[in-house]
């Protein structure tokens, strides 16, 4: 008997080939699904193969909400911010947070570096001190031979910043690495790095077959993998805010300035001596830097694997962000590593990052790293706001309903009178189909 579950040639059937495999084999309604899926197809259907195109076995769209924080300043420049995330709050707060910072001076950011990293990693049974020496020799024949691909790049102020040939026969037997870093000015670059590293494997196997300095025995080289690195330490921005004390005002249930400083410096400094928390306080970061990277059409795997190697750096897994309070100034920053790109990849291609990027006044990349650092920064902001005065719950618990009201199909009236009953009450999908059903028909039978 053929299993139903597997199947060979998925990938040649039509879109309503695959469909229909799948939902006469995984779903209990296969006309609904069907009909369910293909609603969420374009209407336009070079956009739809636009789409298709950016990955593979497509069936359909997977939609996301597409918002906007506007009011940011940063170095003085206003922006509205693109965002594409799922989870409620996110949003809001960024705007309130971004709203917050505009009355006090705004966001200050700069990036410190744009180094990319990529690394050839190969096995070598050869004398180590002779590839030493021959090693500036190696550099030069590897750039030579890569020219072709990154001429283009140094026209635009770009290209290999700087090869390395290092020795690692101390953690594993025959291990070497050619590490080299890159400029790859406005483009994220994965595409130009890895293309760089191939051509250099490449040399590098035909320099130890040929070189006179080598034996027979040392002609051997494995190459393991050429690939770029998403640690990138060194392209690195800094985002950060400060006011008087003072000038941050009063916080709900009277919480004063002073004390509210105190207990956000503390939370941030919890963030660096547990990793428990250290983790849930760089998500909130991370809520933020993923939404405007997915908005931009850039690599948010990259930069959350980058990001999180970054946090972990010190041998301990800590936040990203530091606050302080000196001399009646409170100072609150980010450091993160953020390889982005305004141009290539998604970036044109997908529709709505084109329009992001328009929103955000077509930035360069280093000019993108800052505003995504000051939205990382500001959600943080925002979400320890919450946690050291009401409790995150409250400001949750209001999108919630308003997400559960809507899916229950809640005219405005009844929004208005819910929020207020649910004011003092736990919200829960039963609690609030409970409470409308309820309403509804309190409502027929007057
Ligand atoms: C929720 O998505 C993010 C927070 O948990 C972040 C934090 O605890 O700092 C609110």
């Amino acid at each position: 008997m053929s299993d139903k579950k597997t199947i060979t040639g998925f990938s040649k059937l039509s879109k309503r080939g695959k469909i229909k495999w799948l939902v006469e084999n995984f779903f209990k309604d296969p006309e609904h699904v069907m009909r369910e899926l293909m609603s969420y197809w374009h209407h336009d259907e070079e956009k739809q193969r636009l789409l298709d195109g950016f990955s593979e076995n497509t069936i359909s769209n997977f939609m996301l909400p597409f918002g906007v924080a506007p009011n940011f300043s940063i170095n003085g420049k206003t922006y509205a911010v693109p965002m594409v995330i799922e989870e409620s709050s996110v949003v809001a707060a960024a705007a309130s947070s971004a709203k917050f910072w505009l009355e006090r001076g705004g966001f200050q950011a700069e990036v410190l570096g744009v180094k990319k990293v990529g690394q050839v990693h190969f096995n070598w049974k050869g004398d180590a001190r002779k590839l030493d020496a021959i090693s500036e020799e190696l550099k030069t024949l590897l750039r030579q031979d890569a020219a072709s691909i990154t001429t283009k790049m140094e026209e635009r102020g770009g290209g290999i910043l700087d090869i390395e040939l290092i020795n690692l026969t101390h953690l594993e037997p025959t291990y070497f690495q050619l590490k080299a870093t890159f400029d790859t000015c406005d483009s994220m670059g994965a595409n130009f790095i890895n293309s760089v590293l191939e051509e250099f494997a490449k040399t590098l196997d035909r320099f130890l077959a040929t070189h006179f300095i080598f034996n027979d025995d040392e002609r051997d080289v494995t190459i393991l993998l050429s690939i770029l690195s998403n640690y990138t330490p060194e392209c690195l921005v800094r985002a950060s805010v400060e006011c008087p004390v003072a000038a941050l005002g009063e916080f709900p249930g009277g919480m004063s300035a002073v004390t509210f400083a105190q207990k956000f410096c503390a939370a941030v400094r919890i963030a660096h001596l547990d990793p428990h928390r250290a983790t849930t306080h760089n998500k909130g970061i991370f809520n933020g830097i993923d939404a405007v990277v997915i908005a931009t059409g850039n690599d948010f795997r990259a930069v959350e694997a980058c990001g999180h190697t970054f946090a972990a750096r010190s041998g301990r897994y800590q936040s990203l962000s530091h606050a302080s309070v000196e001399d009646g100034i409170f100072r609150f920053w980010l450091g993160i590593p953020l390889a982005l790109g305004t141009v290539g990849g998604l970036t044109k291609l997908h529709p709505i990052a084109g329009y992001s990027l328009e929103m955000l006044g077509n930035p360069s990349a280093r000019e993108l790293m800052m505003i995504v650092a000051s939205v990382g920064l500001a959600q943080n902001f925002a979400a320890l706001r919450s946690l050291v005065t009401t409790g995150i719950q409250a400001g949750h618990m209001k999108m919630h309903l308003a997400n559960i009201l809507a899916h229950f199909g809640a005219t405005e009236e009844e929004g208005t009178t819910a929020r207020v009953y649910f004011e003092d009450k736990t919200v829960s999908f039963t609690s609030v189909r409970e409470w409308l059903e309820a309403n509804r028909e309190k409502m027929t039978t007057l």
